[in-house]
């Protein structure tokens, strides 16, 4: 049986250097206080999980101190092991005391851990949706678990925003391995109804903080290497990573490498795997670039009609299609062209609103695509993608991958 317990994330209060000395924060709802010390007493005691909010996505966390956590999380989203994981922590202090076992640490030698070129980043974007890669400590000197790296020399750590998450990891004063906490493949959780649809009875507990804000994962960066990279687009944009980086960063490039050779060992390993994926078939609609001709409004209604059209013949299964939009197709043209069209008159459609920017965009869009996908049951989706620039670059990685190979230039 798995347990929703409801936290309310306002009544969580940090003192504005606590991500950095590691203070602990005041709960001043009792309900929020008691859920907190439940599932941070599993962090720590146990070989268990526990779901939780951050700002970007639900995680599943278990200690990242103790293998059969790390174990319990592989098993509860049936995620292959060589996928590594990110090592959340509450301060730039517990990292030192609990992932490099320095206690000592303190003043300036507070960040001797972390090498400087991440250092303008971090003062500007933790705690937040930024992951950054640390060489891995040796073993002699570590409890972290090997698990969490996937043998890499490198591990993944952040200090997310959320305080509900930031609570959860101060009280149980364990670092916690926490992927998404979707079932593998299945579109990231934005909401607890989502964990709960995936994992129920495989995890004791889900604390419920609410809708996350940002919508996508964190971004992840390797400084480590010459020149720096972007492995994962995410929470913060690749213009925010190269304005906020200092002059290092000015370089960053891209990850961009979509998929691998059998045996090849990847920087970010999670490319290797189907993701984000609805069960219904998802075709991304990829817009032209800049100057290549966009589709006037009524060019583009014949052509996602003709797209219906193809993937009807070839399916005559197919009885309920979702239309995800965001900023170009218009509901009145939808309406006049496509669902009052003769030919599909025996169709049910659904149009599901993105947003404006790509900011609501980012935000919306997990819960849109498991909307459609496990409440209405559709069983074609398309979505209308945007320019890869500030969010989108985010936004269509994650379609892109929800999509798979079905990807049209629109
Ligand atoms: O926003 C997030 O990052 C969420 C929330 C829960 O914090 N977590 C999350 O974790 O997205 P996960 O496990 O789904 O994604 C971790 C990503 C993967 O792409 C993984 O391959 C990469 O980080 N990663 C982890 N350790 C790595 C390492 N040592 N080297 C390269 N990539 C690494
Ligand atoms: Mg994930």
């Amino acid at each position: 049986d798995t347990k929703i317990l409801k936290v309310n994330p306002l009544s969580i209060i940090f003192s504005p250097d606590a991500h950095i000395d590691g203070s602990l924060p005041t709960i001043t709802d009792p309900e929020t206080e008691a859920a907190l010390v439940e599932a941070a007493r599993i962090i720590r005691d146990t070989d268990e999980t526990v779901a939780f909010p951050t700002e970007t996505v639900y995680g599943l966390g278990g200690s990242a101190l103790n293998d059969n956590s790390v174990l319990s999380i592989y098993k509860a989203k049936n995620r292959p092991s060589d996928n590594p994981l990110i090592t959340h922590v509450s301060s730039i202090d517990q990292l030192n005391r609990k992932v490099f076992n320095q206690p000592h640490l303190s003043g300036t030698s507070l960040f001797d851990n972390i090498p400087s070129i991440y250092r303008p980043l971090i003062s500007s974007l933790w705690p937040g949706p930024l992951t950054i890669l640390l060489p891995v400590p040796s073993s002699e000197h570590s409890a972290l678990s090997k698990l969490t790296t996937a043998d890499q020399p490198t591990f993944a750590v952040r200090i997310p925003a959320n305080p509900v998450a930031r609570a959860l990891i101060a009280l149980s004063d364990t670092p916690i391995a926490a992927p998404s906490a979707n079932a593998s493949t299945r579109p990231s959780p934005t909401l607890a109804s989502h964990v709960y649809h995936d994992l129920k009875d495989k995890i004791p507990i889900i604390l419920d903080g609410g809708a996350c804000k940002v919508g996508v994962e964190s971004t992840v960066v390797d400084g480590l290497c010459n020149p720096p990279m972007l492995l994962r687009p995410g929470g913060f944009t690749y213009e925010e990573i190269v304005k906020l980086g200092g002059e290092a960063w000015s370089l960053c490039k891209v990850e961009n490498k979509k998929t691998v050779e059998k045996g090849e060992k990847v920087r970010t390993p999670g490319m290797k795997y189907r993701h984000y994926s609805p069960s219904a078939k998802v075709v991304l609609l990829v817009p032209h670039c800049e100057g290549d001709g966009i589709l006037k409004g009524a060019d583009r209604m014949e052509r996602l009609k003709r797209l219906i059209e193809t993937e009807l013949k070839a399916n005559r299964n197919i009885k309920k299609i979702a239309i995800l939009t965001s900023l170009k197709l218009r509901d009145s043209d939808l309406q006049s062209k496509i669902f009052n069209e003769p030919d599909f008159s025996s169709k049910t459609f659904i149009i599901e609103r993105l947003g404006q920017s790509g900011e609501e965009i980012q935000t919306n869009l997990f819960a849109a695509l498991r909307k459609v996908d496990e409440n209405d049951k559709v069983d074609l989706i398309f979505v209308e993608g945007i320019n890869e620039e500030g969010e989108g670059l985010a936004v269509m990685n994650r379609l892109r991958k929800a999509a798979a190979n079905n990807c049209i230039q629109f």
